[in-house]
């Protein structure tokens, strides 16, 4: 296949904002939508010289030979994505599907936990089990009503759907953790709880059903940069062993997860990631400026430019679900 060929199989055909940082990408790949599982990830670089990236595969259509990647702009690559990443352009490279698929096919009643943006990626596992024939209580937590998402997917997988809002806008006010108590007050059968969303959201999750001893499955997102299991940068702690979540995960048992340590390894590149991010917006604003200033980019340049702090407020991505 030449590359003219391979470039254009990875076409953006659908793009939806569902606010000022979310959106989601429908992708043409025929044979990655045929070979994605639940529970896998894809690995992507929107442009030649891009970085590479870890996004989930929160949606395949088989049929229709695409798979949907739901993306949360929180620094220099998502924010960069979210301005070029429209419909008809394609994306550079598509790496994947990476990781071990999630086992489903043996929970009878299973609940589907999912925390702002984890709600994405949730949501193959929960048509998945409810395609298996188990009974599916999808547990979707928000901050507020507008930003809601994909809730007409859920209701169509779900037995009972349970919203969680921060402000109570919709559904329960409260965390998604307390959804979870809701459910297992109202079914004492549960046999699994899937969990994804910010690491102190999974946590928090952990430590609801620990006492129940009900099976929790949380999806790791440590920092990646291979996905082969060779640079050990995902490496992650699960009681006295350490795994590679990009081989031996995402998932993992909640109540073994070292989420102190996950939490720590995140943030040890924050410096960096800070200086990548004012680059970048200090290069798109001189772009701006030579654009405004027609072809004499001398006019364009003398004006100082604004300070980057302004540039710089992004979402924390960890507080997009205070706690759980
Ligand atoms: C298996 C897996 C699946 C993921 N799925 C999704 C998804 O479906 N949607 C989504 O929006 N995000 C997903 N992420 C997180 C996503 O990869 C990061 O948000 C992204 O790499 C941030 O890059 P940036 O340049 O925009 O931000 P940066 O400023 O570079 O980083 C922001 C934060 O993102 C995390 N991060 C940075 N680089 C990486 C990296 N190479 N690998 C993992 N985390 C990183 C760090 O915690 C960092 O503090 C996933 C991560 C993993 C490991
Ligand atoms: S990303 Fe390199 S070992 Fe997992």
């Amino acid at each position: 296949m030449s590359a003219a060929i391979e470039r254009a199989s990875f076409q953006i055909l659908e793009r939806e904002d569902f606010s000022d940082v979310t959106y989601s990408l429908v992708v043409h790949h025929p044979l990655m939508a045929k070979a994605a599982r639940p529970g896998q990830f894809v690995i992507v670089m929107s442009h030649e010289s891009g970085e590479r990236i870890p996004l989930t595969i929160a949606d395949f259509d088989r049929g229709k030979g695409t798979v949907t990647l739901v993306v949360q702009a929180v620094g220099k690559t998502t924010k960069e994505m979210q301005q070029t990443c429209k419909v008809g352009r394609a994306l550079y490279a598509l790496v994947g599907p990476m990781g071990l698929p999630s086992p489903i096919g043996h929970a009878k009643k299973v609940v589907c936990v999912g925390g702002g943006l984890g709600v994405a990626p949730v949501f193959p596992q929960a048509r998945g089990f409810k395609q298996s024939g188990a009974y599916v209580i999808g547990v979707l937590g928000f901050r507020t009503e507008k930003l809601i998402f994909w809730r007409d997917k859920f209701s169509a997988c779900c037995d009972e759907l349970i919203l969680c809002t921060d402000d109570g806008s919709v559904g329960l006010k409260g965390f998604v953790s307390d959804g979870i108590k809701l459910a297992i007050g109202r079914h004492n059968d549960i046999d699994e709880v899937v969990a994804i969303g910010p690491p102190l959201m999974m946590q928090a999750c952990s430590e609801v059903t620990r006492p129940h001893s009900i099976k929790t499955i949380v999806s790791l997102n440590p920092i990646m940069v291979d996905g082969t299991g060779m640079c050990g940068g995902c490496r992650v702690k699960l009681g006295d062993q350490v795994k590679f979540a990009c081989v031996d995960g995402a998932d993992f048992d909640g109540h073994k997860v070292d989420f102190a340590d996950l939490m720590m390894r995140l943030r040890r590149y924050a410096q960096e990631e800070k200086a990548a991010m004012q680059r970048w917006s200090d290069n798109c604003r001189m772009k701006e400026q030579v654009a405004s200033g027609g072809h004499n980019a001398a006019l364009a340049f003398p004006v100082p430019p604004p300070p980057a702090t302004e540039l710089l407020e992004l979402p924390d991505p960890f507080e997009e679900v205070q706690g759980g």
